[in-house]
């Protein structure tokens, strides 16, 4: 038991400043590069480029990895994703991912 809460102790003080420096880093990635077209907060700034806030971060990475691959094609996104390594990939999906939206119905 004590082991087992010692465990817990180490997992949670690791984890927690990684996912946090992931979401700063991807942040200013995406303060310099994304947010021209996808806005500052992930909404839209342009016709024709989706939001990406609060979008689910396997969805974002698979994205990303598609437009680098040449999967998915798109004039700009194909250009942007080129030179994006898997980290920076994770550090902006997190970012995206971290930012909440909320959905109203009227
Ligand atoms: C010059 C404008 C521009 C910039 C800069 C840009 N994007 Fe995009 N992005 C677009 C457009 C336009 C689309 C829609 C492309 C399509 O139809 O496939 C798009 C699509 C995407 C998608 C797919 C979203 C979905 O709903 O399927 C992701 C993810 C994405 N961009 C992430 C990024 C990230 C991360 C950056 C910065 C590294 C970035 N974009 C920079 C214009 C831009």
């Amino acid at each position: 038991m004590r082991h087992f809460l010692l465990n817990m102790m180490l997992v949670s003080a690791l984890t927690v400043p990684i996912h946090a420096w992931a979401n700063e880093a991807g942040k200013s990635k995406a303060a310099a590069v994304c947010s021209v077209c996808h806005g500052s907060n992930g909404l839209s700034q342009m016709p024709g480029a989706p939001n990406l806030a609060g979008q689910p971060e396997m969805y974002v990475r698979e994205q990303l990895r598609a437009y680098r691959s040449g999967k998915r094609q798109n004039e700009m996104m194909t250009i942007i994703a080129k030179p994006l390594t898997d980290d920076e990939i994770a550090d902006l999906s997190a970012w995206y991912a971290s930012i909440e939206i909320k959905a109203t119905v009227k």
